[in-house]
C-alpha cells in the first residue's frame, strides 16, 4: 500500500477546509468565531461539537472527540489514515505521488492478495463436478447463485494439496501461506481446509482476512472451523458482514445483531441489509468499538435458546455501559432468525422489527427466569437485580414508569424503591469515576492542579506555533510528568523534522500514536479556547519552573531529615537556601 509523504499529507490537510468537509456531512451552525454541530461520535441531541475555521480542528465538549479534517474522515467513514487522506485528495483534486515503499502494509497487501486467490479458487471448486453435493446442500438451504456469489461462498475438496500448488504457482512462499493459515507448512505442506463449504471473512475495510468452513454432510466434526488467529485474522476484531452492511446501517440508523453467518446472510439477501453477525454469543471490546463508530441504535436478535437469551442479557449489559440505545427482537416458533425467515417469510420478520422491545423491558423479564416470585428471598433478589439494572439507565421517564410498575406489581412502597435506587446510583457513579480516572479518560478529567494546567497550556502553545517550541528549548524546561514530557519530545521532533508546526498538522502526526493521542486530545479539550499570547506563555513557563523548584526543595527537606552526617546536612541546607533565594 502507498505511503504518502508528510508534505503531501499536510498539503491535502491544508486544502481540505474542515468547515466545508464536516459541513458536507452534518449541518453546521455559525456562532461567533466557530461553527457548531451535533456530534456524530456519541449519542448527541444538542450541538456539542465545535469546528474552528481558524485552527482547522473540531472538538466535542461532551465526549471529548477531537482532531483535524483527516481524523474526522477516518472516524466518520471508519477508514484507515491513508484512505482518509486519499478520500480528501480525490475530493480536492490533488494527485498523490503514490510512492510505494516497503512497509507492514505492503506485507499485508500480499496476504490479502493470497486470500483473494483462495476465495476465487474455492468459488471455482463449488462450480465443478465435485461440488455437486455442496451445491445441493446450499440450494436446499435456499441460497441461490446470486447469494452464493455475493457472499463469495466456495468449497474445499478432499485433495489436501490443491491450494498449496496454486499459491506456489503464484510465487507465494510457504512462510506466507502459513502466516495466513491457508496452508500448514511445518512438515509436508497441506491445505488447512478440506471438504467444507467456505465463507470468506472480511475485516472492516473489506479485505478477506480469514475463512469459516462449514461441514455439509453427516459428521462428528465441528460444524464450523475458522481460520486460526493470524497476523491479519483476529476474530474478536471483526463483525461478519460489516463492510457490506455499513452504508445500509448508516442509512437506517440502526443495526441488527444476529449470532450466525447464516442468520446475517438470510436477512441480507432478503433485503434487510443492516445486519451483522457477532459469530457466537459474546462481543469483544474491539467489536463494541466498531459498533460505537457506527453510532446507531442496536437491535439484538439472537437465537431463541437459553444461550441466546443469556447472551442478549449479557451483551446488553456491556453495551449499556457504553451508552448505546438497545432494543430486542423476540422471535417465536423458530430457533434463529434464519429459520424464522424460512418459515414465516421476510415480511413477518419486518413486522417484528417494528415491534422491538426496549432492552430494559427484556431484562426485567429475563431476570424473572428461574425465580419463584412468590418466595420472599427470590422476590427480594429480583427487585435488587432490577434496581441495579435501572441504576445505569438514562431515560428518566422509563425509570419512573418501571419503578411504579414494580411498586404495584409486587405491592411495594414506591418511595422505598426510589431511595434504594438513589443509593445504587451514587455507588454506580463512584465506580465509574474511579475507573475513568485510572485511564485518564478525556471525558472526565482527573483533578487538575496548577502545575498540570501549566504543562497542558504550554504544550498547547507549542503545538500551535514554532516560536513557543523554540522558547521551550532555550529555557531547558523540565516537565515533571512522563506523559507531558513525551508529548513535548514529540512536538520537538515534529518541529525539527518539519521546520514548522501548527495544530492541525501536528494532530495528523499525533493521531498515528495510540498511546499519546488521547493525551493530546485532552490537552486540546482543556485549552482550545485559549488566546495565544506570549506573556501568558511565559507565565506558564515560570510557574512550571517554580513548581519544579518547590518539588526539589521538598525533596531536599525530606533528605535533610534522614541525613546523619553533619557536613552533608549543612550542604543540603545551603542548597535549599539558595533555591529559595532563586539563585539556582
Ligand atoms: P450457529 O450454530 O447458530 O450458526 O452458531 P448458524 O450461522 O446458525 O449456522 P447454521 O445455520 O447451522 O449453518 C452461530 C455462530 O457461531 C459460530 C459461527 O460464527 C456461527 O455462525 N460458530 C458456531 C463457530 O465458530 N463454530 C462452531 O462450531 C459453531
Ligand atoms: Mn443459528
Amino acid at each position: 500500500m502507498a505511503i504518502i509523504p508528510l508534505e503531501e499529507i499536510n498539503n491535502v490537510r491544508m486544502h481540505a477546509n474542515i468547515v466545508e468537509v464536516i459541513g458536507s456531512y452534518i449541518p453546521l451552525m455559525h456562532r461567533g468565531k466557530n461553527y457548531f454541530c451535533v456530534c456524530p461520535f456519541h449519542e448527541d441531541h444538542s450541538p456539542s461539537m465545535s469546528v474552528s475555521s481558524e485552527k482547522q480542528i473540531y472538538k466535542c465538549f461532551s465526549c471529548g472527540a477531537a482532531g483535524n479534517v483527516i481524523t474526522f474522515i477516518q472516524n466518520y467513514e471508519n477508514v484507515s489514515f491513508i484512505e482518509a487522506v486519499q478520500i480528501l485528495a480525490k475530493r480536492y483534486g490533488i494527485t498523490l505521488s503514490n510512492t510505494i515503499s516497503p512497509s507492514v502494509n505492503d506485507k499485508n497487501a500480499r496476504y490479502y492478495e493470497m486470500m483473494d486467490y483462495a476465495e476465487k479458487f474455492f468459488q471455482n471448486n463449488l462450480k465443478t463436478d465435485l461440488g455437486k453435493q455442496a451445491r445441493d446442500y446450499l440450494k436446499e438451504r435456499g441460497l441461490d447463485k446470486q447469494a452464493i456469489s455475493e457472499f463469495g461462498i466456495g468449497l474445499t475438496l478432499s485433495d489436501r494439496k490443491m491450494l498449496y500448488r496454486l499459491l506456489k504457482g503464484k510465487k507465494f512462499t510457504e512462510k506466507e501461506m502459513d502466516d495466513v493459515a491457508l496452508v500448514n507448512t511445518h512438515s509436508d505442506p497441506y491445505d488447512y481446509f478440506v471438504n467444507r463449504i467456505m465463507f470468506p471473512l472480511h475485516n472492516p475495510n473489506g479485505n478477506i482476512v480469514g475463512f469459516s468452513g462449514r461441514i455439509f454432510y453427516e459428521s462428528e466434526a465441528a460444524k464450523y472451523v475458522n481460520t486460526r488467529e493470524t497476523v491479519i485474522f483476529k476474530k474478536g476484531q471483526i463483525l461478519f458482514n460489516y463492510h457490506r452492511a455499513k452504508p445500509f446501517i448508516r442509512n437506517e440508523k440502526r443495526v441488527i445483531l444476529v449470532e450466525g453467518y447464516m442468520d446475517a446472510i438470510r436477512l441480507y439477501i432478503n433485503g434487510v441489509k443492516n445486519v451483522l453477525a457477532i459469530m457466537g454469543t459474546s462481543l469483544t471490546k474491539e467489536q463494541i468499538a466498531l459498533l460505537r463508530k457506527l453510532n446507531v441504535k442496536i437491535i439484538l436478535c439472537l437465537d431463541n435458546d437459553e444461550a441466546g437469551q443469556k447472551a442478549i442479557y449479557d451483551i446488553g449489559q456491556s453495551l449499556k455501559k457504553d451508552n448505546f440505545e438497545i432494543e430486542v427482537i423476540k422471535l417465536s416458533g423458530a430457533k434463529d432468525p434464519d429459520e424464522y425467515v424460512i418459515k414465516n417469510g421476510i415480511e413477518a420478520f419486518k413486522k417484528n422489527l417494528k415491534e422491538t422491545i426496549k432492552y430494559l423491558d427484556f431484562s426485567l423479564n429475563y431476570l424473572k427466569q428461574n425465580k419463584n416470585l412468590h418466595e420472599t428471598v427470590d422476590l427480594a433478589k429480583y427487585i435488587n437485580d432490577v434496581l441495579a439494572d435501572i441504576a445505569s439507565e438514562k431515560d428518566e421517564i422509563l425509570i419512573d414508569i418501571t419503578l411504579k410498575k414494580l411498586a404495584t406489581d409486587y405491592n411495594l412502597e414506591y418511595d422505598m424503591l426510589k431511595d434504594k435506587l438513589k443509593q445504587l446510583e451514587t455507588n454506580e457513579n463512584v465506580k465509574t469515576e474511579v475507573s475513568v480516572d485510572k485511564q485518564t479518560n478525556v471525558k472526565e478529567r482527573p483533578k487538575n492542579n496548577k502545575y498540570i494546567i501549566a504543562c497542558k497550556k504550554m504544550l498547547f502553545y507549542m503545538m500551535n506555533e514554532a516560536k513557543y517550541v523554540r522558547i521551550y528549548q532555550n529555557n531547558l524546561v523540565f516537565l515533571d510528568n512522563l506523559n507531558y514530557r513525551e508529548i513535548a519530545k514529540a512536538i520537538i521532533y515534529y518541529y525539527e523534522t518539519n521546520k514548522d508546526i501548527n495544530l492541525a498538522d501536528f494532530l495528523t502526526f499525533a493521531s498515528t500514536n495510540e498511546r499519546f493521542y488521547p493525551i493530546v486530545l485532552d490537552i486540546i479539550n482543556e485549552c482550545n479556547e485559549e488566546e495565544i499570547d506570549e506573556d501568558v506563555f511565559m507565565d506558564y513557563l515560570n510557574s512550571i519552573q517554580k513548581g519544579n523548584k518547590q518539588k526539589t526543595i521538598k525533596e531536599l527537606k525530606e533528605s535533610l531529615k534522614d541525613e546523619l552526617d553533619k557536613s552533608k546536612k549543612i550542604e543540603i541546607a545551603m542548597k535549599i537556601a539558595e533555591l529559595k533565594k532563586g539563585s539556582v
